[in-house]
């Protein structure tokens, strides 16, 4: 049943800048750069193009076709095209929801904290290990993670049009301008040049590595909010007009672009300023120490392209953390008939109390990032990917609507039934071992 006073997009634009933004988001800024130092620089670059339109493009229309043709939150939006038993399916994408959300928030909260600090104190004077150390757990996160927990839960109460949608239109063309304008000063520093060669230049061995290919699938989706119903909660807003395959092209090259803009930015930073060795040493903190730590050594300046880089970071979080809250709120106001206020004050608070162990402890945050970032949103696309390949009657209809009849439609079912999950079996494959390691490691 179509229901009228369901909430819609003001306009098309409206749609685009706030999934973009969904996207776009510490995925892009903080963890993308230390994942590709990680994996060998540029060979892990276009491993993750790859990944993004094989894989992260499939899905996302997946979930566009899923979103929009029921028009429903995704526990009520899986059983209007499944039936009652794939309810569990959309449980474990407001599961992730809650639980990505409760350590993002925890990041996002330093993000405030360092763009304070660049404002305020600078970076000058204090050694920056010693810096995250007293930013990044304790008291001080506490703070931050709930007063940024606050601000997305007030303007998720704002609703779609008055509330996401606006944020969306002031803050996204800000981030890409920050972004675009701190690449054009990082080209102008000298030896910036090594940076650009370790970032751009693929080293053949390293693609060919199980490990390498399963971090790109997985940074694929984090980046790209896929996996947990987030574009499928989006686009249940959206009227029958939109052309879906052209609008997730453009969201996924958006983020993609925002990501490749912030290699653009971090590498070259890093070796301008002498910090190459520490481009391979990956640690949730890596980006909060050595960026600040080369803002140290550029004085004045420092403190202006500390603001703006800090100021950019939590721009995109803050964008992306309310498509998080949106699904688990959209989901208790269609499933438990609760006004938006309450859905998204109650879910606020309770993911904000979630996110306490993330504020106190790095290892709890690692671990919570591991496991939803890394399994739980692989497990959840497969099974959409599955949903939409096998159990959806005609999910090519709903595509249809908005984009006319196209030739390859039927290629992305096919895709959707076999290529998808086959890759995803053999990246959660890899991600399930890794994360042992990591339970064995910190138990160890
Ligand atoms: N895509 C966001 C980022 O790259 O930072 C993170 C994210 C947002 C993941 C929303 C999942 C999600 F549903």
């Amino acid at each position: 049943m179509e229901d009228a006073s369901r909430e819609q997009w003001g306009s098309r634009l409206g749609f685009i800048l706030a999934a973009v933004g969904s996207a776009v988001g510490l995925g892009n800024m903080w963890r993308f750069p230390y994942v590709t130092a990680e994996s060998g620089g540029a060979a892990f670059l276009v491993l993750y193009l790859v990944m993004v339109l094989l894989v992260g493009l499939p899905i996302m229309l997946a979930e566009f076709s899923v979103g929009r043709g029921s028009k429903k939150s995704p526990i009520q939006a899986l059983a209007h095209y499944g039936g009652p038993g794939w309810k569990p399916l959309g449980g474990l994408f407001v599961l992730t929801g809650l639980l990505i959300l409760s350590y993002y928030a925890v990041i996002a909260g330093w993000t405030m904290r360092y763009t304070l600090a660049a404002l305020v104190e600078g970076f000058q004077g204090v050694d920056a290990a010693a810096r995250f150390d007293r930013f990044a757990a304790g008291l001080d996160a506490v703070g931050w993670h709930l007063g940024f927990m606050a601000l997305t839960i007030a303007i998720v109460v704002g609703g779609i049009k008055k509330g996401i949608e606006r944020a969306a239109l002031t803050l996204i063309p800000l981030l890409f301008l920050i972004v675009i304008g701190l690449d054009i000063y990082a080209a102008t520093l000298s030896g910036s040049g090594e940076g650009y060669a370790y970032y751009l230049q693929p080293s053949l061995d390293a693609l060919m590595s199980p490990d390498v290919l399963a971090a790109a699938a997985g940074q694929a989706f984090f980046s790209l909010s896929l996996g947990m119903g987030a574009m499928l909660t989006y686009s249940s807003y959206l009227s029958k007009e939109e052309n879906l395959p052209q609008e997730s092209l453009t969201i996924a090259l958006s983020d993609f672009g925002i990501a490749f803009l912030a290699g653009l930015l971090v590498f070259p930073l890093m070796f301008a300023l002498g910090l190459s060795g520490e481009v391979g040493e990956s640690t949730v903190g890596a980006l909060f120490i050595s960026i600040p730590g080369a803002f140290t050594t550029m004085g004045g300046a420092g403190r202006v392209v500390g603001f703006l880089f800090f100021g950019a970071l939590f721009v995109g979080a803050l964008t992306s953390s309310i498509s998080l809250l949106e699904v688990v709120t959209s989901s208790a106001i269609d499933g438990l008939d609760w006004t938006r206020k309450k859905a998204a004050l109650v879910a606020g608070v309770g993911i904000a109390i979630l996110g306490l162990p993330a504020a106190f402890s790095l290892d709890a945050l690692s671990l919570v990032d591991q496991l939803a970032g890394n399994v739980f949103l692989v497990v959840g696309a497969l099974m959409l990917s599955i949903f939409v390949g096998w159990t959806m009657d005609d999910p090519i209809a709903e595509v249809r609507k908005g984009a006319g009849d196209v030739g390859w439609f039927p290629l992305w079912r096919q895709f959707l039934r076999w290529v998808v999950p086959a890759l995803l079996l053999l990246v959660l494959y890899y991600s399930l071992q890794d994360t042992w390691a990591m339970i064995t490691g910190m138990i160890g």
